[in-house]
C-alpha cells in the first residue's frame, strides 16, 4: 500500500481512536456528575449537568458520523467507455455487470460491506437483496424496472476482497454522459458530495463535447474538482494496423490525448497546473488488469491469456493511477473531513474542561468550608476531587497531544493545497 494511503489509513485510525476516548471519558465524567449532583448538590449544578449530558450525546453523533464517513469516487464518460469495467478492474473483481451497448441504467455506488455478504438495496428500500455473482447482479438491477437512470442502488460488497473498501472509499459508477439530457439532476444529486472524479475517456477516439460539457457543468458548481482522466482501451492501439506508419506512431497519438486533456483541466477548467495534469492523466487498459488480477485470484500468472503487445507497460501505468489516486483522496479526506472533526473534537474538550475546572474550584471550596462537617461528607468530597482532577488531566493531556497530532498532519496537507493553489494562481 502506497506511503500515502498509509497516513490517511493511520489518520482516520487516529481520530477514530480520539473520539472513542473522548466518549469514554465523557461518559465517565458525565455519571460520576449525575451522582455528585445527588450526592453533593452544592457541587454541581443543573446547568453543568445538562452541558455534560449534551456534550455527551455530541461526541456520540459525532462518532456515528466518523465510522459512517467515506470519501466518494465517482465515474462518468460515453457509453461503453469502460467505466464498469475500471471500478471492477479497481476492485480486482468483476463485481459490476459491464458489455457492449447501453449496460448501466442508473447510478450504483459500491462500498464496503460490514457484514461480509455482497448484497444491493435500492433508493428508499431497506431491503437487502443477496448478490450472488455479476450476473445475479445484473439480473436484479434489470428486474428493478421502475429504476430510472437517476436513480442511486448501494451494492454492498465484502471488505476483505478490496484494499479501497477496506478504507471506506466509495466508488460510484453512473450511465453514460450521452444518454441523459438531465445533467444538471444528475450532478446535484450525485456530484456535489464527490471528492474525486474520474473521466473515462476511450483512446481510440478523443473527449467529446458532451464529456466535456458535464465536466465544465461540474466544475461551476465546485470549486476546483479533483479530476483524473484515463484514456481507456489503451489495448487498442497496440494491434493498430495504421501504427505502422511511422508518421502516425502510438507515441504520437498520446502525446495528442495529453496535449487535449491537459489543455481540458488546465486552460478550461483551470483545476490544475501543467505540471499536476501530467499525473492526472492516464494511458491505460481497464479490460487487461481487470483480466489480470481475476487470474491472480485464482492463482494463475496476471500475464497468463491472450493479451495484446505492451500489457506490462499499461498495467504500470494503471497501478500509477491507483497511486495518484490514492494520494490525490487521502489529502482530500484529510482536508475536507478530518480537520472539521477535529477541530469540533478540541473545542469539545475546551468546554468540558472549563466545566471540570469550575467545579474542581467549587469542590475544593466546599472541602475547606465544611471542613468541620462530618468525616463521610469529607471523604465523599475528596473522592470527587481526585476524580476530576483525574479526568481533567486525561482530557487535557492524552486527548489533546492525540488531537495535536491530527492536526499536524491535517495542516501539513493544508500546506501543500495552499502551495499548490499558489502555482496555480
Ligand atoms: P455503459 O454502462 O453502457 O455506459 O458502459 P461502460 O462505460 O460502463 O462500459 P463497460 O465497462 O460496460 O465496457 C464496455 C465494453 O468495452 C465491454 O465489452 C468491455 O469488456 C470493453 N472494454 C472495457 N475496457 C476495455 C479496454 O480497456 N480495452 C478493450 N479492448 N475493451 C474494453
Ligand atoms: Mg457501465
Amino acid at each position: 500500500m502506497s506511503w500515502n494511503n498509509q497516513v490517511f489509513g493511520q489518520a482516520k485510525k487516529q481520530i477514530n481512536g480520539i473520539f472513542v476516548n473522548i466518549q469514554d471519558y465523557v461518559a465517565n465524567a458525565s455519571e460520576r456528575m449525575t451522582d455528585m449532583n445527588i450526592e453533593c448538590p452544592d457541587v454541581i449544578n443543573e446547568k453543568e449537568l445538562k452541558s455534560i449530558l449534551d456534550y455527551r450525546s455530541k461526541v456520540k453523533g459525532i462518532c456515528e458520523v466518523l465510522t459512517r464517513d467515506h470519501m466518494k469516487v465517482a465515474f462518468f464518460g460515453r457509453t461503453s467507455n469502460g467505466k464498469s469495467t475500471v471500478v471492477n478492474a479497481m476492485l480486482g473483481d468483476k463485481v459490476l455487470p459491464s458489455g457492449i451497448g447501453h449496460t448501466t441504467n442508473c447510478f450504483l455506488q459500491v462500498e464496503g460491506s460490514q457484514t461480509g455478504e455482497a448484497y444491493l438495496v435500492t433508493e428508499g428500500s431497506k431491503e437487502k437483496q443477496n448478490v450472488e455473482s455479476v450476473s445475479h447482479l445484473a439480473h436484479a438491477l434489470n428486474y428493478e424496472k421502475q429504476l430510472n437512470e437517476k436513480e442511486l442502488v448501494h451494492v454492498y460488497w465484502p471488505k476483505d476482497k478490496c484494499g479501497l473498501l477496506r478504507d471506506d472509499v466509495a466508488l460510484v459508477d453512473s450511465p453514460g454522459v450521452d444518454v441523459t439530457p438531465h445533467l444538471d439532476d444528475w450532478i446535484d444529486a450525485h456530484c456535489i458530495d464527490a471528492d474525486v472524479f474520474v473521466l473515462v475517456a476511450n483512446a481510440e477516439s478523443t473527449l467529446m463535447i458532451t464529456e466535456k460539457n458535464f465536466f465544465h457543468k461540474v466544475s461551476s458548481k465546485l470549486s476546483k474538482p479533483n479530476i483524473f482522466i484515463l484514456n481507456n482501451r489503451w489495448d487498442a492501439s497496440a494491434n493498430e494496423p495504421e501504427f505502422l506508419d511511422q508518421f502516425n506512431s502510438q507515441e504520437q497519438v498520446r502525446k495528442q490525448h495529453m496535449e487535449r486533456a491537459t489543455d481540458f483541466l488546465v486552460k478550461e477548467l483551470k483545476v490544475c497546473t501543467a505540471e499536476e495534469a501530467a499525473s492526472r492523466v492516464f494511458f491505460i487498459s481497464a479490460k487487461e488488469v481487470l483480466q489480470a488480477r481475476v487470474q491472480e485470484r485464482k492463482g494463475l500468472a496476471p500475464n497468463s491469456g491472450a493479451l495484446a503487445e505492451g500489457f506490462i507497460t499499461r498495467y504500470k501505468e494503471f497501478e500509477e493511477f491507483e497511486h495518484k489516486f490514492e494520494e490525490c483522496i487521502s489529502k482530500s479526506a484529510i482536508k475536507t473531513k478530518f480537520l472539521n472533526h477535529s477541530q469540533q473534537g478540541k473545542h469539545l474538550i475546551d468546554e468540558i474542561c472549563k466545566i471540570m475546572e469550575t467545579i474542581f474550584k467549587r469542590s475544593l471550596e466546599q472541602t475547606k468550608i465544611k471542613g468541620a462537617q462530618k468525616k463521610e461528607y469529607q471523604e465523599k468530597l475528596n473522592f470527587t476531587n481526585q476524580q476530576l482532577e483525574n479526568l481533567t488531566n486525561m482530557l487535557k493531556i492524552k486527548i489533546r497531544n492525540v488531537t495535536d497530532d491530527v492536526e499536524d498532519k491535517v495542516s501539513k496537507a493544508l500546506n501543500d493545497e495552499i502551495r499548490r493553489l499558489y502555482v496555480l494562481v
